[in-house]
């Protein structure tokens, strides 16, 4: 099976899921693709020998050059890693029950579009939240309404600050994504 890993940003989960799959001869990371031309992903993609594309929002939407690169690629899952756009419906529709996301809080609270990276863990300090954590949902057109795949939780104490949520809760990313994703593709074969 070959995954194709989309990631804006630093590329910290995209790296655990490629030395995750290191290896291994059933799975493998074949590509990584980011919207950002300075995403980190690309120096980690790099370091495993993994091709990059970057591309930029009108190929994105208004074309459908990324799901020819993905077929001709012959990708059969799709894992957004940070990945802070949209999914249009052409791609969605092209990879049912193949493609998920993680989301770093406790959906369906604190979802949808506008709540990711820091701006959920300031939510969830400011609401006085006991808890968060993450949640891994396979991806439909809507932000974060895919069915729900894995939670984990962290406990929020009174004096954390957001950077303190942060990082709780990507020590949960690290730890469960790549054996989450293992786990679907693995059980979408048999
Ligand atoms: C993580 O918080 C993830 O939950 C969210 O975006 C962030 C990605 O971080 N979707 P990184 O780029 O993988 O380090």
């Amino acid at each position: 099976k070959r995954i194709a890993i989309f990631a804006s940003g630093s590329g910290s989960n995209a790296e655990k899921i490629c030395s995750y799959f290191e290896g291994r001869t059933d799975v493998e990371v074949s590509l990584i693709l980011t919207n950002n031309p300075q995403a980190g992903v690309i120096a980690r993609a790099r370091k495993f020998h993994i091709p990059s594309v970057v591309f930029d929002r009108k190929s994105f939407y208004e074309s459908e050059k990324i799901l020819d690169l993905l077929k001709n690629q012959k990708i059969d899952f799709i894992v957004l890693a940070g990945f802070m756009m949209l999914i249009p419906p052409f791609l969605v529709e092209a990879y049912p029950g193949k493609m998920v996301n993680i989301h770093p809080a406790l959906l369906p609270k604190y979802g949808g579009k506008g709540m990711y990276g820091h701006f959920v863990h300031e939510a969830v300090v400011a609401a006085g939240e006991r808890e968060s954590g993450i949640t891994i949902h396979f991806v439909n057109e809507f932000y974060d309404e895919g069915n729900i795949i894995f939670q984990a939780s962290c406990e929020i104490t009174p004096t954390d600050s957001p950077d303190d949520v942060a990082s709780k809760v990507q020590v949960l990313e690290h730890a469960h994504y790549p054996e989450v994703i293992d786990k679907v593709i693995t059980e979408s074969t048999r």
